[in-house]
């Protein structure tokens, strides 16, 4: 049956004449002249192959297909109604949801954010995703979220992405490590002394491990931990040194429970980035979030951004 041919014009019409039974209300209704109502309904009849409506002496009537039709045409149009609706408040942010997975060194400052953000739009549904560098990339190589925070885009050519704020990495000892007191200590030095690592697939792990076999240095790892916490806490614990993003430790370097290494060529300056597949159009809501980021790192010190370590 042709009725992938039928117009959406012909179902409104249709709908309307079901409801007053009279080709010039359904007409008036709809702002159109009575002949133009039944050419609509004619053409429709002529998809469906069945009379929708008859008539016995003036009275309109739908036929058993004509009721069919009709209950199909409310349903119809009544979901593509919602469906605008739906669309309009996203447009508006007034509903709709926001998926964002983070990378774990992320979550330091980015669900403060966040919050502040859902605080402007409280009707959105707002969800986040936390995991290590490797575990976002598969993520979002699945597209399972709405946007995604990394501090090393991948160099794919798949992905879109937008730096918003920097993201130091800088070497941290005990406040008695032996190489607390040295200036510009050499890279190859340092990895002379026990190193406390990041998990695999961690970004944190990665671009550290790249800075010290740029400098020819080979890291003497003693401990493989999945969380900066652990990694933090080791550290404070005498076990070595390790390099990890600033805003991870501020607190630790400000209350003199860690000390930052002086090392040659640290701190590495990196970037958060705000990221998604190259192809994906981003919806009102993501897009609001990733200015939301913009915004607020326009409206710092750029160099002490984030503040909420
Ligand atoms: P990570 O990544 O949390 O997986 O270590 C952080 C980063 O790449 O800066």
């Amino acid at each position: 049956m042709p009725l992938r041919h039928a117009t959406l014009r012909q179902l409104a019409v249709f709908r309307s004449l079901a409801q007053h039974k009279s080709v010039v209300r359904a007409a008036e209704s709809l702002h159109l002249t009575p002949p133009a109502v039944s050419i609509q309904v004619k053409q429709l009849a002529e998809h469906i192959g069945h009379p929708l409506i008859g008539q016995i002496g003036k009275k309109l009537y739908l036929t058993a297909q004509g009721e069919a039709v009709a209950s199909a045409c409310r349903d119809l149009l009544d979901r593509l109604e919602r469906l605008n609706q739906d669309l309009s408040a996203l447009e508006g942010l007034e509903s709709g949801s926001l998926s964002v997975a983070i990378i774990t060194t992320a979550s330091y400052f980015v669900p403060r954010l966040l919050g502040d953000f859902h605080a402007e739009h409280p009707n959105l549904n707002v969800s986040m995703f936390v995991g290590n560098r490797q575990t976002i990339l598969e993520r979002m190589e699945a597209n399972e979220d709405d946007l995604y925070i990394l501090g090393q885009p991948p160099e794919s050519a798949r992905v879109t992405a937008w730096p918003f704020a920097p993201n130091d990495l800088v070497a941290i000892g005990s406040p008695d490590h032996p190489l607390r007191r040295a200036k510009a200590i050499d890279p190859g030095r340092l990895a002379e002394e026990p190193f406390i690592a990041r998990e695999n697939g961690s970004g944190t792990r990665l671009a550290a491990e790249e800075f010290f076999a740029r400098a020819g240095a080979s890291l003497q790892i003693r401990l493989e931990l999945g969380s900066n916490e652990a990694v933090k806490q080791s550290v404070a614990g005498h076990l070595g040194f390790s390099v990890l993003s600033e805003s991870t430790v501020r607190k630790e370097l400000a209350s003199g429970e860690l000390v930052r290494l002086d090392v040659k060529g640290l701190p590495l300056h990196r970037q958060w980035y705000a990221a998604h597949p190259k192809n994906k159009i981003l919806s009102p809501a993501a897009a609001a979030f990733r200015d939301f980021l913009e915004r607020r790192l326009s409206a710092t010190d750029r160099r002490s951004w984030p503040e909420h370590g």
